[in-house]
């Protein structure tokens, strides 16, 4: 279970462990309750990341850094609320105190830290058969944080939204997390449309034969070689009111690459159980809509299928029809995430959207480029573009945005069908979005974000832990709450 937050006055008698957040010129003027001269001793300068904690009464007190006053921000504050879960994890309860000597506005401070918290504290537990108990690294005993300061409606609202979005990340990392023997494409839909129901959202389960008569003949070519059914799912969360705009969240739901007949290295296979980290961040995302009020329609496309290698899998030279009736001739059955994206990227167009945006761990040469941190951002339209990265900038979550450049499309010219599914030796990244583009409509505004780096961490990071991240969901939350329509002209 995720840590619970709350906004309170004063610290709680219950919470063993008080924490604060404070700068680097607090710290040089000196802190209530902490000695100078210890601190110093100690090296204590209130840097970010550093901690210190000195025992009290029942437990212990301390200090978590941010730096100099002038350089902090959200994403320090988030940062921090991390560094504090982790420092207080073995106490069921604990307080963290918010700084004074920032310009950052108190009900940010207060989501920031909520979010920080929550996520810093996060464990995967499902298959430690001693989970906290075995005093090695899942264990946690911290359950609640209270925020110290004010308890007023406006302090509490932040707390809860930090937390409502800090959730859906959750929601994302524990999908992601789970094995790709157990997390199978049914058993994904079926999780899927759990965390629907406790949402509030609507959703619908596509079958084989739903799949069949729909003609998503890139998510059939890629299930050919598996034992477990496909699926296809479908989320909408309708506001409150007349939405002001209807967007499209599509997700790439690969539940393990094995590469088809294709084969990946052993190496290359290692991590591939999160290759469904596209549908993950979009399932996390949609689960907070309703908790924060977001003002538009949106509905998510989710295709889910594993990639294996059985007798009548897809082989190279095949050709797929995909729903739009565009073939695909497939070279390399490993490059997979571009046909069942195909499909659902078609389907998205029909319902015409205002926007569409799909997550996908497409490629490893946007690895490559970008390296493990930094998502790659490409579209159509860059007005869209723009308020894609505006929404990742407010998030805290790091992307860059990549050409499509229009000549590359030769590259993947087929001899045979319409188009091949791989471009040449350079510039993966771009290629597979240049395929993507190939089932979007031109006057749809649409943005893919290849996340095939920062959906997975070799290490704990500030509120980043080691596995599944949940990239994407904040970002497309912050942009269901803020996109706005072009204006008409
Ligand atoms: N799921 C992989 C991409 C990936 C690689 C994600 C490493 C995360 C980490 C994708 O399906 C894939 O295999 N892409 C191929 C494409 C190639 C065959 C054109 C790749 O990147 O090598
Ligand atoms: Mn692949
Ligand atoms: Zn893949």
């Amino acid at each position: 279970m995720p840590i619970t937050v709350h906004a309170v006055r004063s610290v709680p008698k219950a919470a063993t462990a008080s924490l604060a957040l404070v700068t680097s010129e607090a710290v040089s003027f000196g802190v209530d309750g902490f000695d100078a001269a210890v601190l110093e001793a100690v090296g204590f300068e209130g840097k970010a990341d550093q901690v210190h904690l000195q025992p009290a009464e029942g437990g212990f007190t301390g200090l978590v850094g941010l730096g100099p006053a002038a350089e902090v921000t959200e994403a320090t504050v988030r940062r921090a609320g991390a560094v504090l879960a982790r420092s207080c994890s073995r106490h069921a309860r604990a307080a963290a105190g918010l700084p004074v000597d920032v310009s950052v506005p108190a009900a940010e401070a207060r989501r920031a830290l909520a979010e920080g918290v929550i996520l810093g504290g996060y464990r995967y537990t499902a298959f430690k058969s001693s989970a906290g108990e075995d005093g090695g690294d899942s264990s946690r005993r911290l359950d609640r944080v209270d925020v110290v300061g004010s308890a007023s409606a406006g302090a509490k609202d932040a707390v809860a939204r930090g937390a409502a979005v800090a959730a859906g990340v959750c929601v994302a990392r524990d999908l992601a997390n789970e094995p790709g023997g157990s997390l199978t494409a049914p058993a994904f839909a079926e999780k899927t449309e759990a965390v629907a129901r406790e949402a509030g959202l609507e959703s619908k389960v596509w079958t084989t034969e739903d799949i069949e008569a729909a003609s998503l003949g890139g998510l059939l070519g890629v299930n050919r070689g598996s034992t477990h059914p496909p699926r296809f799912v479908e989320l909408t969360y309708e506001p409150e009111g007349t939405p002001t705009a209807t967007l499209a969240y599509v997700g790439k739901g690969i539940t393990f690459d094995a590469g088809g007949l294709s084969i990946k290295t052993a190496q290359g296979m290692m991590a591939m159980k999160m290759d469904m980290c596209g549908a993950a961040a979009i399932i996390g995302a949609m689960s907070v809509l309703p908790a924060v009020g977001a003002p538009v329609r949106v509905k998510a496309y989710l295709p889910m299928t594993d990639n294996m290698l059985g007798g009548d899998a897809t082989r190279p030279g095949d050709v797929l029809t995909i729903r739009n009736g565009k073939t695909i001739e497939v070279l390399n059955t490993d490059a997979e995430g571009r046909l069942i994206l195909a499909d659902a990227l078609s389907l998205a167009c029909e319902d015409e959207p205002d926007a569409i945006i799909d997550l996908a761990t497409l490629t490893g040469a946007c690895m490559v480029a970008l390296g493990p941190s930094i998502a790659g951002l490409m579209g159509n339209d860059e007005p869209f573009v723009d308020q894609v990265r505006a929404a990742a900038d407010r998030a805290g979550e790091r992307v860059w945005h990549l050409p499509l450049p229009a000549d590359y499309v030769k590259q993947f010219e087929s001899s045979v069908a319409d188009i091949k599914n791989i471009g040449g030796p350079h510039g993966g990244a771009l290629t597979a979005g240049l395929i993507l583009k190939e089932f979007v409509d031109d006057d749809i505004p649409w943005v893919h974000l290849d996340i095939a780096g920062p959906a997975r961490a070799e290490s704990d990071d500030g509120e980043i832990t080691k596995g599944g991240t949940g990239f994407g969901v904040r970002t497309l939350v912050e942009l269901a709450l803020g996109y706005t329509r072009p204006a008409p002209g």
